[in-house]
Parts: C-alpha cells; sequence; structure tokens
C-alpha cells in the first residue's frame, strides 16, 4: 500500500502595505480579508500554513510623505507601521507574522540576493538618461515625477507606474514630466545604473504561467494582465535608484544608491518567514516552507501589483534557483483583486475620501466589516461598497438570517428541552433527510469555492446554508409540534442544533468572533486541524448541555450610520450619495403608495424568449386569475428554476410589449450596482393573490 502524502504545506502572503499612510477598506477589500480567509480555512482543512505580511518601509512612498509632513522617513514608517500592525490585528487578521522591511535581517535577505545576482554577473551595469530637477539638484526615482502616461493619457502616473491603467513605465516616457517637490519640468541627464535582465526570463515566465494557471487556474484578470506585458515584450528593468533612503546597493562603485523598492519589497515575504522562524527558535524552519517544492505557495494582491508578483518576483526566484540548490518556490497563484471604490468614488487620500480602518472599528465590530466586505469583494471587477449596502447586509443576513436561526434554536432548546441537546428519535422524513444531507455536503460547497478564491460565492453559500436551515426551522414547526407531536419536535431541534455547530465552523474564516459565540452557544470543541472536513456531521450527542442563548448580531440604525458619516467628514457625499439622498428626498404619502397594487403570485410556467438574452417569459398564477409577464431577468436565473417561485409583482401597471409579447405586470427585483439581480420573494407560502404592503 503507497503511505498516504503528507497534506502540502501552504504559504500565503499578503501584499506588504506602504507604511505612509493607514490602512483603509479598498486595502482590506484587496489582499487582506481574502488572504485571510483563505488561511483560515486552510487551517481548518488541516492544513500546515504559513502565513506572512509586514509593512513595505522603503521607496518614495515613504520619503515624499516625510517631505510633505517635514519629518524623516523613520519618523513615517514608526507612525504608520505599529498603527497599521494593531489595524489588521483589530480587524482579526491571522498572520503568523507582520514584519517590516527595515529590519536588519531584511536587508541582509535583500543584500544576499543582490550580492549572489551580482557575483554571477546577472546584473548589467548601464547608463542612462535620467529625468533630473535642476531647482532640487537630485534625479527623480519613482514617484518623484508624475506625468502623463503614454498608454492610457491618465494625467497622475507616476514615475514608474501608472495607476490608473496599471503599467509598469519607464520614467523617460512619461509625456510633460513634472517634479514633485517642485512643479518643475526636469531635464534628462545621465546615471548609471544596475539592471535585472527581464526579458532574458520571458519565455519561462510565459510557461511559468502557463503551467501554473493549468494546474491551480489562474484568475481571468490576472491572466490578461500578464498576456499583455508579455505581448508588449519584457525588458532590463534597472532595479538600484539615486535615493538615499532604502538598502543600500552592496556593490562597490554603487554604494551612494540604493536598491529598488520594488526588488526589495517582494523579499519582505521571505524576510517575514526568516523573522517568524527566530522567533520560533528555529532559524530554519522558514525554510520549510519557503524551500520545499511540495509548497503552495498562494499571494494575495490587488490589481496594481500584478507585474511584480507574477513577473518581476518570479523571475527573481528563477534566478536565484539557476545557481543554487536552495531554491525558492514560486506562486503556484497570485489570486489579485481589482479597487473598491466607496459610495461610487475612488478611495483617495488627497481628495480625502475613504474609511480608514481604525476609524471604522471605533463604530462597527470587525465582523460586521468582514461581512459587509465579503459580500461586495471586487474579485472579477472593481466594486463598490456603500454605508446602507453594509447596514442591509448585516440586518438582513448577519443578524435576521445567520443570528436568528442560532438564537431561536438555542433558545427553543434552553426553554423546551431543559438546555440540552433533546433526543432525535422521530422517524426522518423527507425534509430531514434532505437537510441533513445538505448539511453534510455544505463544508465541501463552500470550502471547494474558498479552494478557488470565489470568496464572495463561498460566503454566499454558507449564507445559504443559514437560510436553509431557517427554512428547515419553519416548515417544522417546532412551536406547534411541541405541543402535539413532542418527538417530532425533539428530532427537529436536534436537527437545528447540529446545524448551529455547522455554521459555527464555516463561517469561522469570515467572522471568526461571531463563529466563536455560535459555537460558544452550543458549547462545541474548538475547531482544530481538520474540523472542516467533518463540520458536516451531527457532533453534538443526545443530553450534551447548551449555553444560555444571547443575541448574537445586533442590528445597526440608520442614525449609527449617519453619525459615523458625520464624524469621518463624510458628508455631503459624493454624487453618488447626493443622488440617493435627492431620491430620498421625493417622499411619496401613503395614498400615493396605496396606488400601487402588489400582490404576491406564483410562477407557473417560464421559458426563454428568442433573440433575447435578457427577457424571461413567465407564466404567473394570481389567485383565480393567469397573467403573462415579460421580466429582464434571463442572465441570472434558468427558467426552470423559477418554477413553483412565490414571487411579488405589481398588478395594476398598464400592459406593454417586449420583443412583441404583451407583459402584464413587472416582477420586483433587486440589482446590485455590479448588474447582479435577485428575484423578491415570500419566505411562508401564503395564497397568491393575497396583497403585498
Ligand atoms: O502597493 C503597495 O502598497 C506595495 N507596498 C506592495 C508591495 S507588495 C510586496 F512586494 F511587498
Ligand atoms: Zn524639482
Amino acid at each position: 500500500m503507497n503511505p498516504v502524502p503528507p497534506p502540502r504545506k501552504i504559504l500565503v502572503t499578503a501584499a506588504l502595505p506602504y507604511a505612509n499612510g493607514y490602512i483603509h477598506l479598498g486595502h482590506l477589500a484587496g489582499a487582506y480579508l481574502p488572504s485571510d480567509m483563505y488561511a483560515r480555512y486552510q487551517r481548518l482543512k488541516g492544513r500546515d500554513v504559513l502565513f506572512l505580511c509586514g509593512s513595505d518601509e522603503h521607496g518614495v512612498a515613504i520619503t515624499v510623505t516625510a517631505e510633505k509632513e517635514n519629518v524623516s522617513p523613520r519618523d513615517v514608517i514608526d507612525r504608520y507601521h505599529p498603527a497599521n500592525r494593531d489595524a489588521f490585528e483589530k480587524f482579526g487578521m491571522s498572520f503568523d507574522r507582520y514584519s517590516r522591511t527595515s529590519t536588519p535581517l531584511h536587508h541582509e535577505t535583500t543584500r544576499e540576493f543582490f550580492v549572489e545576482f551580482h557575483r554571477r554577473s546577472l546584473l548589467k551595469q548601464k547608463s542612462e538618461k535620467q529625468l533630473y530637477c535642476e531647482f532640487d539638484r537630485m534625479f527623480l526615482a519613482d514617484r518623484y515625477v508624475e506625468g502623463t502616461c503614454p498608454v492610457c493619457g491618465s494625467t497622475d502616473a507616476r514615475g514608474d507606474q501608472c495607476e490608473n491603467c496599471g503599467s509598469w513605465l519607464n520614467q523617460t516616457d512619461l509625456i510633460d514630466p513634472r517634479c514633485k517637490i517642485c512643479g518643475r519640468t526636469p531635464v534628462v541627464r545621465e546615471t548609471t545604473h544596475l539592471y535585472f535582465p527581464l526579458g532574458d526570463f520571458q519565455k519561462r515566465l510565459e510557461e511559468y504561467v502557463k503551467e501554473r494557471n493549468a494546474r491551480d487556474g489562474w484568475k481571468e484578470n490576472v491572466l490578461r494582465y500578464c498576456e499583455s506585458w508579455f505581448r508588449e515584450g519584457l525588458e532590463d528593468r534597472a532595479v538600484t535608484r539615486d535615493l538615499s533612503w532604502g538598502v543600500p546597493v552592496p556593490v562597490p562603485g554603487f554604494e551612494q544608491k540604493v536598491v529598488y523598492v520594488w526588488f526589495d519589497a517582494v523579499l519582505g515575504y521571505i524576510s517575514a518567514g526568516r523573522e517568524w522562524a527566530k522567533e520560533q527558535g528555529r532559524e530554519d524552519a522558514w525554510r520549510e516552507y519557503w524551500q520545499d517544492q511540495n509548497t503552495k505557495y498562494v499571494a494575495f494582491i490587488g490589481k496594481d501589483n500584478v507585474v511584480f508578483h507574477c513577473i518581476v518576483f518570479p523571475a527573481m526566484l528563477m534566478a536565484w534557483n539557476d545557481g543554487r540548490t536552495d531554491a525558492y518556490v514560486l506562486p503556484e497563484n497570485v489570486p489579485a483583486n481589482e479597487f473598491l471604490n466607496l459610495e461610487g468614488q475612488k478611495f483617495s487620500k488627497s481628495k480625502g475620501w475613504g474609511i480608514d480602518v481604525r476609524d471604522f472599528l471605533k463604530y462597527f465590530p470587525a465582523d460586521y466589516l468582514r461581512y459587509g466586505l465579503a459580500t461586495s469583494l471586487p474579485e472579477s471587477r472593481d466594486s463598490d461598497f456603500t454605508l446602507r449596502d453594509f447596514q442591509a447586509r448585516v440586518n438582513n443576513e448577519l443578524a435576521d438570517i445567520l443570528g436568528n436561526f442560532v438564537n431561536r434554536t438555542v433558545a427553543f432548546a434552553y426553554r423546551e428541552f431543559d438546555g440540552k441537546v433533546p433526543e432525535a428519535s422521530g422517524t426522518p422524513g423527507a425534509q430531514d433527510k434532505e437537510f441533513l444531507a445538505r448539511l453534510e455536503s455544505a463544508p465541501g460547497a463552500v470550502g471547494g469555492l474558498f479552494e478557488r478564491y470565489r470568496f464572495r460565492d463561498g460566503v454566499a453559500e454558507a449564507m445559504n446554508l443559514a437560510r436553509a436551515a431557517n427554512k428547515y426551522f419553519n416548515d417544522q414547526e417546532p412551536w406547534k409540534t411541541v405541543k402535539t407531536d413532542r418527538e417530532a419536535c425533539a428530532t427537529a431541534i436536534h436537527h437545528c442544533l447540529q446545524a448551529v455547530r455547522t455554521l459555527g465552523i464555516l463561517f469561522e474564516p469570515v467572522v471568526p468572533h461571531i463563529a466563536g459565540a455560535i459555537r460558544a452557544m452550543v458549547k462545541a470543541d474548538k475547531p482544530g486541524p481538520g474540523s472542516w472536513d467533518s463540520a458536516g456531521k451531527p457532533a453534538l450527542k443526545t443530553g450534551h448541555s447548551l449555553a444560555k442563548p444571547e443575541i448574537l448580531v445586533s442590528k445597526i440604525e440608520d442614525a449609527q450610520i449617519r453619525s459615523m458619516m458625520r464624524d469621518l467628514g463624510l458628508e455631503p457625499g459624493p454624487p453618488s450619495l447626493q443622488a440617493h439622498k435627492a431620491q430620498q428626498g421625493t417622499m411619496i404619502t401613503i395614498d400615493d403608495f396605496k396606488k400601487i397594487d402588489l400582490r404576491l403570485a406564483k410562477v407557473v410556467g417560464a421559458e426563454k424568449i428568442q433573440k433575447s438574452e435578457k427577457l424571461l417569459k413567465l407564466k404567473i398564477q394570481i389567485g383565480e386569475e393567469q397573467r403573462q409577464i415579460i421580466a429582464g431577468i434571463a442572465k441570472t436565473y434558468e427558467p426552470e428554476r423559477l418554477i413553483g417561485k412565490l414571487v411579488v409583482v405589481v398588478a395594476n401597471l398598464q400592459p406593454a410589449k417586449l420583443m412583441g409579447e404583451e407583459s402584464q405586470g413587472m416582477l420586483l427585483a433587486a440589482n446590485d450596482p455590479e448588474g447582479r439581480l435577485s428575484i423578491v420573494t415570500i419566505e411562508d407560502e401564503l395564497p397568491t393573490g393575497s396583497v403585498v404592503r
């Protein structure tokens, strides 16, 4: 018999944020929340995880801030590094190590790579034209120069990168360059730098991306970015800078220059591992992850970092590995998220638009924010975070679905079964069997989505389980059977309590505090390695005692949102918020509302409309009457999925023709800004034709 292979070690990194400002919600939605959900999930799967991050403390991002604030770069990083480390901790990030790149150990790691490349004559010395400010008497490295991007035309492109289109630039390509310090137009002067031969790695990098994508399914957006760089062709890149803040170049003749920040930043992940190992008292333990080719290394980032993680960093590691036996593992996947906007506008420090994590957490618990962000992650395109959606997610899902199910179940058992798990002695019916099967398959369904970096869908799947659990509770009507059929009642509550425990594990990666409180209510064991796979099995024994039920999630009041926005200077809001308010401002009377005849209807037939991608033809039953409604929901719903659904329709809308078909009413549905849609349905089976108000 073959021995069972040991589970792969999993190395998780999240982009090192610059220590020149506070972490905001956009950062969390980019690299941090997804990486934390992934690390927490993998630990519950029983995998050996090392999760690393830290502050990026070099480069022009830091020195420009220092100059603006008239302090030293050291002052800047010493202010923001601890603040961000603490904010991450409050948010519930479960890093094994949160390091920083100003440490001697990190300088040593950077030197090792640099010296090794130099020793093997990989780095080419070249004199090239660079932008020089005659007024400030300095070469304008990276962010010291701004201008118009030659690729997309954005006027705010920086010397090395355009944030708008993500292009990695050579500063001399900038159109109308201007010195960031004095605003003057720089001149072109020659300077000598060391270049990394990125172009020589192009073929291998293309192979690498292809192979890893085939193995682990890279995200479309990431592949698109890579392809466009490959198409343009990779070129040698300068890895030294004429600056005084950074890792001094360890090559004779270059001591006055520093290593390019991106060369050292990506190595910061390795230094963080070395620091972690040192802390463990096992100095070489980091090699068990970084230098074991069986490790699965996943690097979480935001979209503006793709080139550095999919091209530059792998090329550096390949270069190292070529000449050494202590070879590093390359990223198996680089799940990059797009950007999160706030109320329809980009986060912008200069325009004062954004919410810092430390501020947000003064108003709401971290888990509320985690859930609000997890349900709006910009996984495939930019997404929008609005406070109204946040409030609705917390109130309608976290409180009303998850919290309510846990609370009503435990409260019921507490009241009727002496605070113990009752015996499931009744003969299981079809609904019981279906529910138990659903519980059993849930960890696989949610976990499968997390494995594929589809966190938003994974969280939705977990919430769907809570929804199904509420439905089971409703269908079983234990408040009735407790008087008429105590055995059936006990069986239903037994199953519901098992579901509470399941939810207490499946929600751990998303909302760890709430999940802990859920498990505490049923006094479930602390989940350990491997708990995920058995989360769907009924583990609570009959007679197992329960804790006193507590309210898990309290709802967010409008006034709380308003006061946070006022305090944080987010009012009056940007155009989208104002539009929302204007809409709110148009008040209608109750008589206006009564003019709309909303009715409960059942879908009894549904089919696609030829030549239309969007429209479905529905037959609906409203009381005695059947009607035809044409609804623009074909992109979201397969016709079969709609049959039997209880929906809400506007019954007194003037008939209209759509694609030649008459529509005798309108179906209510919710839309989000990304065009996702969900029809309005009714929880309990009331007769069709019932008035909705
Ligand atoms: O974009 C940024 O905030 C960079 N500081 C990310 C660096 S990621 C890694 F290379 F360290
Ligand atoms: Zn200048």
